[in-house]
């Protein structure tokens, strides 16, 4: 099939260079001899966490308790849930998590002594040990335990809790991701979580609490970390990229990324011409996010996006640009990868205008 029966808006991911950008990755982290373990809150399928995973990833993230649902069911046995979960239901459900796959690997990221205290309960009963993670505070003023007693205190009160162990720690700077400059982000990233590995080889390496992981890191700050104790990175976006990813510039150009190409877009087709200077596509809010800014339009400079709202995406062309034809197609980059697709049900595998395959977005919508 060719991407003009399409029918739009569609979500379209050019599939050579979406697997580029997995091996890219994975022999970037593989030369900074650490482990990938790369969040799939970018893709939210099992079938591309799959080829991650043969790529050479040691298991993957997950944000939340419904994303590991949907890709235990499909087949993947080592899941990290990167965001802490609250009350019975959801304790409940990773319990059952445990249950239903005897052989796979879990382990729920917490914070605070009552998940341990609750966990433990619910774990003791069903008479399984459930793998925790302590989350530190990384600059963000998100989750995270301050670095200190308080992370002591978490660490002890796991290893005397029944029905709990202690994995590790994760530091994650979400807000430095998309820090413009490549010395500038790698500093700051790395400033940011210095203490924590001061703090770990000089108070807890001598009492016995040292983490067996340490987890953090993303597309931005990955190469910041070298020698310091990281043991595996958590980078989503990198599969796709976004036009907010490629501003951030790379270690040879200061403006633009060229680690990763941009490999996520979204297909829409010109419903509408009002003005020569405004035409309208079938891409509103209900499928580009712009959370982090427009997107941009493919390949044409001189034609720019707005939103229009929900349905409708406003495009404007400079004096004197070619009139576009009702019922033409225009491909959309996206500003933000993980936020435009959780919009879709499917995801089309391009090769130049060849549809040459689809995947099912099982987890869109699974933040429960
Ligand atoms: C905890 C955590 N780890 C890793 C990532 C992946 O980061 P990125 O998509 O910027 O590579 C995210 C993204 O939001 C995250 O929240």
């Amino acid at each position: 099939m060719n991407i003009a029966q399409l029918p739009t808006p569609a979500l379209i991911v050019d599939f050579d260079k979406m697997k580029n950008n997995i091996h890219e990755m994975q022999q970037r982290i593989d030369a900074l001899q650490l482990n990938l373990r790369p969040h799939t809150k970018a893709h939210k399928s099992p079938t591309i966490a799959k080829m991650q995973i043969d790529a050479g990833a040691q298991g993957i993230c997950t944000a939340k308790l419904g994303e590991a649902e949907v890709m235990a069911a499909g087949g993947i046995n080592d899941i990290l849930i990167t965001t802490p979960i609250a009350g019975k239901n959801k304790i409940q459900r990773l319990v059952k998590l445990y249950q239903q796959y005897p052989d796979y690997r879990f382990i729920q990221v917490i914070d605070h002594k009552q998940h341990i205290i609750d966990i433990s309960e619910a774990a003791t009963d069903a008479g399984i040990c459930i793998e925790l993670m302590i989350e530190v505070e990384s600059g963000q003023q998100r989750c995270g335990v301050e670095i200190g007693d308080d992370l002591i205190s978490l660490i002890e009160t796991i290893n005397c809790s029944d029905g709990v162990s202690y994995v590790g720690l994760q530091a994650y700077s979400g807000h430095l991701q998309h820090i413009k400059g490549y010395q500038e982000r790698n500093t700051q990233a790395r400033t940011v979580v210095e203490d924590l590995f001061n703090y770990i080889n000089n108070v807890l390496t001598p009492k016995g609490l040292a983490p067996e992981i340490v987890s953090g890191g993303g597309t931005g700050t990955y190469e910041a970390y070298q020698g310091l104790g990281f043991s595996e990175i958590q980078a989503g976006s990198y599969l796709f990229m976004d036009t907010t990813y490629q501003d951030i510039g790379d270690e040879n150009d200061q403006y633009q990324n060229n680690q990763f190409d941009v490999t996520l877009k979204v297909l829409s087709t010109v419903i509408s011409h009002p003005t020569p200077q405004r035409a309208i596509i079938d891409a509103g809010m209900k499928c580009l996010s712009i959370d982090l800014g427009m997107p941009k339009i493919e390949s044409d400079d001189m034609l720019s996006y707005k939103t229009g709202g929900d349905e409708h995406g406003i495009i404007h062309l400079i004096d004197n640009h070619e009139p576009l034809q009702i019922g033409q197609q225009l491909i959309l980059l996206p500003s933000h990868c993980d936020t435009t697709l959780n919009n879709f049900n499917t995801l089309y595998a391009v090769r130049g205008s060849e549809v040459i395959g689809q995947f099912p977005i099982i987890g869109r919508g699974r933040s429960d």
